[in-house]
């Protein structure tokens, strides 16, 4: 007993030297049945950890140390909390049963629910085991990582995810959220993996983390507004998109983004806007600047239209104000910029300070343009986009291509007869 004081008095003593707080400390081994425990699935005592320590009216650290491994099942970290800033603190690693059958039928696997002021730190790794899932369970099916839906002031930091089944961390609801030294990892043939997925949630901070995964690399949905993201590597992936917005005729909107100091490595796309026709809302004032390509496609994308009518006899989701400034590096396809965009035009895209070559010599970059007010200023490759006021309605309709399929390849000639105002 007088020995667990001391440990106790030692370990309050340390954390208060390390952090200024005098925090106390839980561990996983305190909830445990009983400390030789051979138990494989930890799902009770982390569990019953989160629960000590969000009931608890003073400051607590629940903290898994470098050397612990846990297996959980699906949780849910439920808030509000008494305490005002819960910390969860994992150097160690926690892990998803390596069983599909073990998750039972459920969202997510960590999903923190309606908690103001979590702090979740440390340098320990959360692996899903997606591998696990993605060959036999359809994509609707397959759980997300990490979910934060309706937190406030949360702080998510230093952690590394791997192998999502789906998303790796999804945030809806929320505001008022910074994480910063994250390390996203899922193999680039891993389906769907994207990194991280944000709806309905703004006054969002994503700096200094790299997403290398087989989807999007961040992916701003609608509701999404006053997003920051700096200094983040994506690749493998698909770039950071806003979007899909407007799918099924939705009134979604997005505005307030600015993308800055990011590296595309090896993605397919990189600054990217999709919406789909038929939708309403908008996407509006969004800016990707400093952004190096190494070896990118497609890395600057806004498709206002992937499918169907056209001819103004119904809406699409409005795309204004958007800047792309200072892209440098390589590209990997013949398409450096494709702003393709719906009768409803797009509005005020600038494009200024965009230095990029082709990767391969023998083949040109090159840029597509329709239905955009372009402003284009020291730019290494021609855009010319036709005016909309010019415009005749095109008869028929224009070929759109499919939702994810990649845009066609330019013409190495300009055809001699335009059949619809493109211009190469
Ligand atoms: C744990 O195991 C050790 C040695 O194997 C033993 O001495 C100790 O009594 C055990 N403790 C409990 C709580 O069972
Ligand atoms: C985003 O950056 C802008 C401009 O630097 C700044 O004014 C704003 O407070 C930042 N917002 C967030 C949520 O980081």
């Amino acid at each position: 007993m007088g020995f667990e004081i001391l440990v106790s008095v030692l370990l309050i003593a340390s954390y208060h030297l390390q952090c200024g707080d005098s925090r106390m400390t839980l561990s996983i081994k305190d909830f445990l049945p009983d400390s030789n425990d051979t138990n494989v699935d930890h799902t009770r005592a982390l569990q019953d950890a989160w629960r000590a320590l969000c009931r608890s009216k003073i400051s607590k650290s629940l903290v898994i140390r470098a050397n612990e491994i846990y297996t959980t099942r699906p949780q849910l970290f439920q808030g509000p909390c008494a305490s005002r800033r819960p910390h969860i603190q994992i150097d160690g690693t926690i892990e998803a049963p390596k069983t599909v059958a073990g998750w039972g039928k459920v969202e997510s696997w960590l999903h923190f629910d309606s908690i103001t002021g979590l702090v979740l730190d440390g340098s320990g790794v959360l692996n899903a085991h997606g591998e696990n899932w993605w060959p036999s369970v359809e994509l609707h099916s397959r759980p997300h990582s990490v979910m934060f839906n309706g937190c406030k002031f949360l702080t998510y930091k230093g952690i590394t995810q791997r192998n999502s089944p789906s998303n790796h961390i999804s945030i809806t609801s929320s505001t008022a959220v910074t994480l910063s030294n994250i390390h996203l990892i899922a193999p680039a043939n891993s389906p769907n993996t994207d990194g991280i997925d944000i709806s309905s949630s703004n006054h969002i901070h994503i700096l200094g983390s790299s997403i290398e995964t087989g989807d999007d690399c961040i992916a701003l949905n609608s509701g999404s507004h006053d997003i920051n993201i700096t200094s983040v590597t994506c690749g493998p992936g698909h770039g950071i998109s806003i979007g899909s917005l407007g799918k099924g005729g939705a009134i979604d909107t997005v505005q307030n983004v600015n993308v800055r100091h990011c590296t595309f490595k090896g993605t397919q796309n990189g600054a990217r806007i999709k919406t789909w026709g038929g939708g309403r809302g908008f996407a509006r004032n969004i800016l990707f600047e400093d952004i190096t390509l190494i070896n990118a496609q497609l890395p600057i994308n806004i498709d206002q239209q992937y499918t169907g009518r056209c001819c103004g006899m119904f809406n699409a989701v409005k795309v204004s104000d958007v800047t792309f400034r200072q892209f440098r590096g390589t590209v990997a396809d013949g398409v450096a910029i494709h702003i393709d965009c719906d009768r409803v035009g797009c509005d005020n895209i600038l494009l200024e300070h965009i230095n990029i070559a082709s990767s391969s010599p023998r083949i040109p970059l090159t840029a597509f343009c329709r239905f955009a007010r372009v402003i284009s200023r020291f730019v290494s490759i021609p855009v010319k986009c036709s005016s909309r006021n010019d415009l005749e309605c095109p008869s028929p309709c224009p070929q759109a291509h499919a939702p994810y399929a990649k845009p066609p390849a330019p013409l190495a000639q300009p055809p001699s007869f335009f059949p619809f105002p493109y211009i190469f």
